[in-house]
């Protein structure tokens, strides 16, 4: 590729794509250790209750076996007793212990670990430990808990529960006219990332270990497995440079890493741990859901109540909250806001952010309410959305640092041909099939979290940039290699990117959208540091062409640093290294978001999205033909990686539409498709044309104007695709997926 800058802000190609094509990409299960063991989880059969016996002779007899750890053999650890873990993202209550004791909290909750000479031989002894079971009867279905529904007591550590109320919400819903109340309900999902859950230990001697786990923030199992192990943060690196997807599940260490670390101290022996595909059920999920939206409205269709209450499914052991009902309160203009949200607790794993968790959900039930109130009020849902823009956040009365919103519907509109779409409900036909026009909003929040950087230039001409981040697919790697290579004036090729390691400067998880912002900005700070050293470096030279420059005034590009002014008088990069008397120079960045910025303005990004959907009638087959999602986002730093996110997210949005569901057996309390031939997602063949529309927007929430893009697509996608399913079949489905079976 050419020198061409800037970078920022073109469709650069990943920098990585070369290494994860080819396949030289590292992840967790490829890492390699002499003399490694292999392990495996042995899940339990029950959903609840407790194990009375385990039967291991069978196991202890297979090939190649070397230990089998349960609760009665498995070590103590010091923080057995201790009420939290030390995990960044914890959510209140007392987390998953391993192997602690014999009661079973859940289907699925290893109950052994085997560990072995191959991966085979673990796998296929694990298949011979049986066990005994005194069991109870689980609750697995929210709604069969709806009458437990409780206020989360200590809301989540960054998470704000709802706002109260604002007006009278209920009475002015009892004296409208125009009204309606519907209950809403979204299937629990699983993240499903192509990339199983797996930790590699490699044994490095002398109590040292280097961890490969498959994260979101290499800080965090770091954290968590010193302090669940007593061990010193100086003897344990986590190394984890590739993710194959996450949407949220690798944010919180899962017991895959607890085992692994577990079976190599108890050892002192490497030791691999990758779970199952089916084991991908039995942690982090997209929790199970009822919801119930209130809307009224005056004749001309403006909002004069809103009422959004959700009762939202955690575990027996911890408080999981993702408040869905929080964007109900601020997606539209309305003076009267009543927002509830409660829990229920089942005998299930502990739910977990994905993509967007929260909005996605409770998004969908509000766009769904809007677009019924829509018809009702024979009122054009575009329309109905643009009376009740909302110029401030009325849940915290704020002003919005920056809402293109108004362009993101103009925009997507056009390009969509939203005008062309009859109102009428089954109205538009094409062949045999049905033909249906849906619009949604998105909402999600604009975060930014504190991240350290480093930039460092060597003596061969190379800029290596590093953050402790993550790059889970998302594009890390080669924003912060583009905004390297600008500040510097290098082609991308001649700059490193280094993420997903903890020896490299503090970032917390990926996760939220925030990562591009944060450690965009902390590489952005790097570099404008080096550059000063850099020049610094060069003033020092005998006779120094650049004496008196200040950074203001000179260029950094082709290798050297000249004065602006005067191209002429410049010193290049290898000899400011020389009069710096060192091969390599560095410097550190610390972003941190602006707190009194955030007190003054609320940040988030939005999106319009706009979908068109054919039903076949006969057969109850939906497909979505196309989808328009124009989002407005702040500055974008790569339109390739960006509309990735968008087209991944929008694709989860369909999914959760059409086609995802987790199914729970009531009576054995077990997910009973907990695999990728029955747990549906989106398959090329039920994707076809993505639009992704990025409408200008300056913010200034911080330096380089960016909100983060990895969330938003995915928000308003499953309405906008039930909305048109209801334009084209006059059914309103409100409970998703909507399969065959619904609309037949
Ligand atoms: Mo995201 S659900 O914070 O990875």
């Amino acid at each position: 590729m050419s020198n061409v800058h800037p970078y920022v802000g073109r469709a650069t190609p990943r920098v990585d794509g070369p290494l994860k094509v080819s396949g030289l990409a590292t992840y967790a299960a490829e890492f390699f250790a002499e003399d490694m063991l292999y392990a495996a989880a042995v899940p339990a059969t029950i959903a609840k209750g407790r194990i009375k016996r385990i039967d291991l002779s069978a196991a202890k007899g297979a090939p190649g076996v070397v230990e089998i750890l349960t609760h009665e053999n498995r070590p103590e650890i010091p923080e057995d007793d201790a009420p939290y873990l030390n995990d960044m993202v914890a959510v209140p209550g007392s987390p998953f212990r391993p192997l602690r004791n014999d009661k079973v909290l859940y289907s699925g909750q290893a109950i052994a670990l085997v560990i072995a000479d191959s991966h085979e031989n673990a796998r296929h002894a694990a298949s011979l430990v049986t066990a005994e079971f005194e069991v109870e009867t689980p609750t697995v279905d929210v709604a069969d808990a709806r009458s437990t529904a409780y206020e989360p007591p200590v809301p989540r550590d960054g998470i704000p529960p709802p706002p109260p109320p604002r007006g009278d919400a209920e009475a002015t819903f009892k004296g409208s006219e125009i009204r309606l109340k519907h209950d809403y309900r979204v299937a629990p999902e699983h993240h499903n990332p192509m990339e199983l859950q797996a930790t590699t230990v490699v044994w490095e001697g002398g109590g040292a270990l280097t961890i490969h786990n498959k994260t979101q923030g290499v800080i965090n199992p770091k954290n968590y497995i010193c302090s669940v192990f007593s061990l010193d943060p100086e003897k344990v690196r986590v190394v984890s440079p590739f993710v194959g997807g996450a949407f949220g599940m690798a944010l919180r260490p899962h017991y895959d890493l607890f085992l692994a670390v577990l079976a190599a101290i108890k050892l002192e022996r490497s030791v691999r741990l990758v779970l199952t595909r089916g084991q991908m059920w039995t942690m982090g999920w997209r929790p199970d859901t009822l919801q119930t939206v209130a809307l009224s409205a005056d004749a001309d269709g403006k909002l004069t109540s809103v009422s959004h209450h959700a009762i939202q499914a955690t575990s027996q052991f911890e408080d999981y909250q993702e408040p869905i009902v929080n964007w109900s309160g601020l997606i539209y203009d309305c003076p009267n806001v009543s927002l509830k949200y409660e829990l229920a607790k089942l005998d299930v794993s502990t739910p977990s952010d994905m993509r967007a968790p929260g909005a996605t959900t409770g998004v969908y039930a509000l766009e769904a309410a809007m677009d019924e109130l829509a018809y009702e009020l024979k009122m054009d849902p575009l329309e109905l959305r643009l009376k009740n823009y909302a110029e401030k956040d009325g849940n915290d009365d704020k002003p919005f640092s920056s809402k293109e919103l108004r362009a993101a519907y103009e925009q997507g509109a056009k390009r969509f041909g939203w005008s062309e779409r009859s109102p009428e409900p089954r109205s538009m036909k094409e062949g045999k099939e049905l033909v249906g026009y849906g619009v949604a909003t998105g909402c999600w929040e604009a975060m930014m979290q504190p991240h350290s950087a480093r930039a460092a230039l060597s003596a061969d001409g190379r800029l290596e940039v590093a953050c402790g981040t993550a790059d889970i697919g998302t594009g890390t790697y080669t924003i912060l290699a583009q905004i390297g290579a600008d500040a510097f004036g290098l082609p991308i090729e001649e700059v490193t990117a280094k993420v997903g390691d903890t020896s490299l400067p503090m970032a917390p998880v990926e996760g939220g959208s925030w990562a591009a912002a944060s450690a965009g900005n902390a590489v952005q700070l790097a570099c404008a540091a080096l550059k000063e050293e850099l020049l610094k470096a060069a003033r020092g030279l005998d006779d120094s062409p650049l004496a008196n420059a200040d950074v203001a005034h000179v260029t950094f590009a082709d290798g050297k640093i000249a004065l602006t002014s005067d191209p002429e008088k410049s010193v290049s990069y290898a000899d400011a290294l020389k009069a710096a008397g060192s091969e390599r120079l560095e410097a550190k960045g610390d972003f941190a978001p602006d707190g009194e910025f955030a007190e003054k303005y609320a940040s988030y990004t939005h999106s319009a999205v706009f979908a068109e959907v054919r039903v076949d009638e006969e057969l109850g087959v939906v497909r979505v033909e196309r989808i328009v999602s124009a989002v407005a986002a702040g500055k974008i730093l790569n339109l390739a990686t960006a509309r990735s996110q968008i087209l991944g997210g929008v694709v989860m949005g369909v999914g959760m539409a059409l086609h995802e569901e987790s199914v729970w057996d009531k009576s054995l309390g077990r997910i009973m498709n907990a695999n990728l031939g029955e747990y549906h997602v989106p398959a090329h063949a039920d994707i076809h044309d993505i639009d992704v529309i990025f409408v200008d927007e300056e913010d200034k929430a911080n330096p380089m104007g960016v909100k983060g893009l990895g969330e938003i697509g995915i928000v308003g996608a499953a309405a906008a695709v039930a909305n048109a399913v209801f334009h084209a079949t006059g059914k309103r489905i409100r409970e998703l997926p909507i399969t065959i079976d619904k609309l037949l």
